[in-house]
């Protein structure tokens, strides 16, 4: 039987720092309104916010060396790319194709995942059904974004701008069929469109004309028509019912029970959501892990991230059980359950 393994990781976040108080130097917040809500203390930022070096194809280039050293393997074992971002560095085409070209892999298939917050569980599941049909044996999954190129740092914008921040991570899942190495347990993937609007950016969205308009008239687009916006107490009330639902949903379907984890990594949306979760599963510390504090929101890569640091910590070793969920912008939400 074919296994689907994860034998490497690797992530990258730039290297500029940008504190709650730096944020308050551009728009009216602090930090303790900040540490209270969300639990964030620190994000990146690339260093020239309009910068087109520090690209999230860059960013994703740079954890996927990594993620590929790791594995003991050079890019041209690397038979498949999923990448799954929500700030491209090209409207189109996607990021894939440029990190196939920045790594010099072979003219192999590039698969580019938009589902923000849950890009990374879906890819993941993706890399794994090619895996599992013995299509592909070593697949680079990528989840890296930029946003701050893309955030309204005016007060208008400071619910949602002082939550992202960039970086990137990725896994090599590979094929095997040894019988002692990890696998995906299980997996599930969720949706409900009609909450599209409660997070969302519009621009550059055939909806709503937009390189028409800004063309022919700039004076009149709004702040909110271009930046991020988000009913940020609506997803917050999904986010604790969905997380539960999805967690326990890719448990049950391999007959695995919440004792049996070792280690849960959720999305890093907000660690308020974090701990929501923690406490109706009475997850002890050790059993959950966080790093939004250091890192903000860093939507599709926030699960490669901090996979690739508890790994890194020695918080997760080989044969544990871990459970990965996320919920976000679509809506969508989704687990991934796998043996390391
Ligand atoms: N600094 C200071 N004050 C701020 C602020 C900031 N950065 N952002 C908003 N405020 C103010 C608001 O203007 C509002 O003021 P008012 O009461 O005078 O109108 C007050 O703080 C409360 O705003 P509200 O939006 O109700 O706060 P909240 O408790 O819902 O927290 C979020 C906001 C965004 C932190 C919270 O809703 C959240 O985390 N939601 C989930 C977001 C998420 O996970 N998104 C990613 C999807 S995966």
């Amino acid at each position: 039987m074919i296994k689907s393994t994860i034998k490497g990781v690797g992530f990258y976040v730039p290297d500029n720092v940008v504190t709650n108080d730096d944020l308050a130097e551009l728009m009216t917040t602090n930090d303790e309104w900040i540490t209270e809500r969300t639990g964030i203390k620190e994000r990146r930022h690339r260093k020239n916010r309009y910068d087109s070096q520090e690209t999230s194809a860059y960013l994703g280039f740079k954890a996927a060396e990594k993620a590929i050293q790791n594995a003991g393997l050079t890019s041209k074992d690397i038979d498949y790319i999923v990448f799954a971002t929500l700030s491209p560095d090209y409207y189109f085409p996607g990021c894939g194709v440029l990190l196939q070209d920045m790594l010099g892999c072979d003219t192999i298939g590039a698969l580019d995942v938009r589902n923000q917050c849950s890009g990374f569980v879906y890819s993941m599941s993706v890399a794994n059904a090619f895996i599992k049909s013995g299509t592909y044996k070593n697949i680079l999954v990528v989840g890296a974004e930029v946003h701050s190129f893309g955030l309204d740092f005016s007060d208008e914008g400071r619910g949602v701008s002082v939550i992202f921040g960039d970086g990137a991570g990725a896994i090599v899942l590979s094929a095997t069929e040894d019988e002692n190495a990890g696998d995906i347990l299980a997996m599930n993937m969720h949706s409900e469109g009609k909450y599209a609007d409660d997070l969302c950016t519009q621009f550059p969205g055939s909806k709503f004309g937009w390189s028409d308009r800004m063309r022919k008239d700039p004076e009149n687009v709004t702040n909110k028509e271009v930046y991020p916006i988000m009913n940020g107490n609506f997803v917050f009330k999904h986010a604790v019912t969905r997380f539960p639902e999805t967690m326990m949903e890719a448990l049950n379907k391999a007959g695995k029970k919440v004792e049996d984890l070792d280690m849960f990594i959720p999305h890093q949306a907000n660690l308020r959501i974090a701990q929501f979760v923690q406490e109706k599963f009475g997850l002890p510390n050790e059993k959950v892990f966080n790093n939004i504090q250091k890192y903000g929101n860093t939507t599709a890569a926030s699960i490669p991230i901090a996979l690739s640091e508890a790994i890194e910590q020695g918080k997760i070793k080989r044969g544990d059980l871990v459970l990965l969920s996320a919920f976000g912008s679509g809506f969508t939400w989704g687990s991934v359950l796998f043996e390391y």
